[in-house]
């Protein structure tokens, strides 16, 4: 007997972070936000360490070696039996091809062994739906979404939870990814955000004039490749093939304060400028660099200026995770489920207007 609870299974693995969430709403097609019962997150961290970086095959190898427990670790903290699962949710892009192929692949399985609805979810949706599953009693939309994580930096005009109309994005690197190579410059640990964030705090966000790329242009852009080179210069001298002598403890500081605060301002004046074009009100920010503590308090005094509302999910919603396949469920209201036959989109497939 269908009680008017409805509870489904969210798996992540687009990158290097295996994850499964058991998560709980109103029985489609009725809209409403869902509730996080549980979320695991099982890290590559240490497996990718030693790489400066995520290696795909290493990636899709542990994934097929995590998922499994993963799910049962879900289930077992929501106190939860697969019976009572009646949908499966999974990220099927963008992401590296191998790591969405088992996520993928083991929802594809429950589906079928269940006779369950199987629904395919875009991972960027997915980043800025956390923002309404982190504050359900409030409205979301419309808002400008910014997505700014490992592989995206992208601004979003979002009519709706699955309504997201792509306003501009880096023409190069993504703003994480320049934090993990800058780490890696500066000899920090992979991921790099959260290194440089801890060694800037001891640093002079002003000793190093660092570009600020496409700031004071009309388009809305980033371009975070000739900061990164600009850092390897400030630690090289003009040469740089040089290896050099190992900075100190305080250049470190110093470099990695003054490349924060030139992605942090970048990022800012963007968000502001697709605000005022678009003459929204709200923001909405998801990815893993919008767990940076330095850019949510940048973000914090920019919406009191502008005297618009701000939306910044809690770390554990920002960084990759399973509960951001809640936004599976506004799918779900909409009859939007998918074939068994579907496969994996790795590329960038921009979220468009329905
Ligand atoms: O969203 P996410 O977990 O994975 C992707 O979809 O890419 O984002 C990971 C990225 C990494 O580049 C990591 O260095 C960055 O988010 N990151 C941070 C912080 N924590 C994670 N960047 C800056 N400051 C942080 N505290
Ligand atoms: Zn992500």
């Amino acid at each position: 007997m269908p009680t008017d609870r409805f509870v489904f299974l969210g798996i992540e693995t687009t990158c290097d972070e295996t994850g499964a969430a058991v998560l709980e709403g109103p029985r489609p097609p009725r809209t409403g936000v869902p509730q996080v019962r549980s979320s695991v997150v099982a890290s590559q961290i240490t497996l990718h360490d030693r790489f400066g970086g995520v290696v795909p095959e290493v990636a899709s190898r542990a994934h097929v070696r995590q998922i499994l427990p993963v799910i049962d670790e879900a289930l077992r903290r929501a106190s939860t039996r697969l019976s009572e699962i009646e949908a499966v949710a999974v990220a099927t892009r963008p992401g590296l091809v191998g790591s969405l192929v088992v996520g993928l692949t083991a929802a594809k399985a429950l589906s079928l062994a269940l006779g369950m609805p199987l629904v395919s979810v875009d991972h960027l949706e997915g980043h800025l739906y956390a923002c309404q599953l982190a504050h359900p009693e409030r409205e979301v939309y419309p808002s400008i979404g910014l997505v700014v994580s490992g592989g995206h930096t992208s601004l979003y005009h979002c009519r709706g939870p699955v309504d997201a109309e792509l306003l501009g994005g880096t023409i190069d690197d993504a703003a994480g990814e320049a934090f993990d190579k800058v780490a890696s410059l500066l000899g920090l640990a992979y991921p790099g955000g959260p290194e440089i964030e801890r060694v800037a705090r001891e640093g002079n966000p002003r000793a190093y004039a660092f570009p600020r790329s496409c700031l004071h242009e009309e388009r809305i852009a980033f371009s975070f490749s000739g900061l990164k080179t600009a850092v390897l210069y400030a630690l090289r001298g003009q040469d740089a093939r040089a290896t050099g002598v190992a900075p100190t403890a305080q250049t470190v500081a110093d470099v990695a304060a003054s490349f924060q605060e030139a992605v942090i301002d970048v990022l800012v004046a963007k968000s502001r400028q697709a605000l005022r074009r678009a003459g929204l009100r709200r923001l909405g920010i998801g990815g893993g660099v919008a767990a940076n503590g330095r850019f949510r308090e940048r973000l914090t005094a920019m919406a009191l200026e502008e005297g618009i509302e701000l939306f910044i999910p809690p770390l554990s919603l920002c960084t990759d995770n399973a509960a951001l396949c809640a936004v599976a469920l506004p799918k779900l209201a909409r009859g939007d489920v998918a074939a068994l036959d579907i496969d994996v989109s790795p590329g960038l497939v921009r979220p468009t207007r329905a």
